[in-house]
């Protein structure tokens, strides 16, 4: 069991390290959960957050911040660049940016570990004109290309190579503003351009633009930053580049998908949890599912109550850019509709390989038949636990939630993954009675 809950920023660090030799969950399922759970500072808005750290060379202070193992590399990542990123005030949740910049490479062996490592490029590019940055490459839920980022700042006067694996990009005339179209919706392009047209020459208009929540935060952080912006919340968005960006303090805001994670492990044991600091309306096509699904759901001032009493029944789920049902709360949806009664089906349309989770669900005793992007699921009485295996973030969670509904002990290997996107997992559902530990 973890009993050092990470209490500082370097600790967190040694926490991290500590999952990864510690990496096996067990849990024995059954136990309804009940209680509050606290939702941490947002991972997707954290990150890109972070990366504002590079706009400008006074200090940036963000509060809310999650301990997270992939905000502990992108930290590693901004230090290399010459941002020092440092914990801050007496919480052990704020972090002071500040520095200036001195390397402008971002190299394969931290990018591999971290794809949103590619957010600096945009920064870069804008600030002191020129960056080298490794590709992403692909991850287990598809192949991640970048070319809208690419594209868009090419578009902006950036001049960019690729070499032996490195996106080579130079604007010796500095960044200039544009008229961008995405052909299809992505969150880190919008997010790219965003910090990039920031210090353009010029105006620029993105539209088609990401309207997630984490898209919103970027923008009033970099409002307060001294950005020039409009259209925050739509998907038409004007940047209209400023000489320098200034300092600020930003609280981040909370996970809105560990908020639908949380969610459904009180809906999934037969629970009833208060969900701390969480935002509804950021999670509408969920809330409104689970409710379909009969999930009873009870906003309050500062969170929401989730309770289920009766059976579930299974309802049918199309993944989509936000305002539609997140991809990212997608492999937690199809855990909990497996103990549904009925058949539901769940049709993935942003990742072409966001299935993993299905054999291991299927291990526990999940009828799940999964077909190109859609996957039919033929609800059973319960689950069984097994030995099972995480393959990435959101499958990794979807494991926890089948474990805690289960007969008997599951056992889930390669659990580092999950610690890149969930703080403090099993403190946080043990003490609403589950039965979690973290095995060696
Ligand atoms: C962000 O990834 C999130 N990551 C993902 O969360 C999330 O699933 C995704 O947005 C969609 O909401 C972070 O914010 C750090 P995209 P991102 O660009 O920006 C394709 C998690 O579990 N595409 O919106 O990489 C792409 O392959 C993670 O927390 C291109 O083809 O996602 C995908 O099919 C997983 N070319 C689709 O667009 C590009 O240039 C959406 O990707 C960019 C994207």
């Amino acid at each position: 069991m973890l009993t050092k809950p990470a209490n500082t920023w370097d600790s967190a660090a040694s926490l991290y390290q500590e999952c990864k030799i510690m990496d096996r969950i067990r849990i024995i399922g059954g136990t309804p959960l009940s209680g509050t759970i606290r939702i941490s500072g947002a991972k997707n808005a954290a990150l890109p957050l972070m990366t504002c750290g590079l706009l400008t060379d006074e200090r940036l202070v963000l509060s809310n911040v999650a301990k997270l193992a992939d905000l502990q590399t992108m930290a590693e990542l901004l230090a290399q660049h010459g941002i020092a990123v440092e914990p801050t005030g007496t919480d052990g949740r704020s972090l002071s940016l500040g520095g200036a910049i001195t390397n402008t490479e971002a190299p394969y062996d931290i990018v591999s570990k971290m794809r949103a490592s590619i957010l600096v490029l945009g920064a870069l590019l804008a600030r002191v004109g020129n960056a080298r940055v490794s590709l992403p490459g692909g991850c287990n839920i598809g192949t991640r290309p970048v070319d809208l980022h690419l594209k868009g700042l090419e578009a902006m006067g950036a001049i960019i190579k690729l070499d032996a694996g490195y996106i080579n990009a130079t604007a010796p005339k500095g960044l200039h503003g544009a008229n961008i179209v995405f052909p299809f919706v992505s969150v880190g392009a919008t997010e790219n351009l965003l910090m990039a047209a920031s210090l353009a020459h010029g105006t620029t208009t993105l539209k088609n633009a990401a309207r997630e929540p984490e898209i919103s935060d970027l923008v009033k952080c970099l409002i307060a930053m001294g950005a020039k912006i409009e259209g925050i919340g739509s998907d038409t968005i004007t940047i209209e580049g400023v000489p320098a960006l200034h300092g600020a303090h930003h609280a981040i805001l909370p996970d809105r998908i560990e908020t639908g994670t949380y969610a459904c492990a009180a809906a999934i044991t037969g629970g009833d949890i208060f969900l701390e600091n969480a935002r509804a309306d950021d999670l509408g096509a969920v809330i409104h599912a689970l409710r379909d699904a009969g999930v009873i759901i009870t906003e309050a001032d500062n969170g929401f109550s989730v309770k289920r009493k009766n059976g579930l029944h299974g309802i049918d789920i199309v993944t989509e850019p936000f305002p539609g049902f997140p991809t990212d709360m997608q492999a937690q949806f199809m855990a909990l509709m497996s103990v549904a009664e009925g058949a539901s089906m769940v049709t993935e349309t942003i990742f072409e390989n966001r299935f993993m989770h299905v054999p291991e669900l299927n291990r526990m005793g999940a009828r799940i038949n999964a077909h190109g992007s859609s996957a039919i699921i033929r609800g059973v009485s319960h689950l069984s636990g097994a030995q099972v295996m995480a393959t990435d973030l959101r499958a990794s969670v979807s494991l926890v939630l089948a474990g805690l509904a289960a007969q008997g002990e599951t056992i889930i290997s390669r659990v580092y993954h999950l610690d890149r996107g969930y703080e403090s997992v099993e403190q946080k559902l043990a003490a609403c009675g589950a039965n979690i530990e973290r095995l060696a």
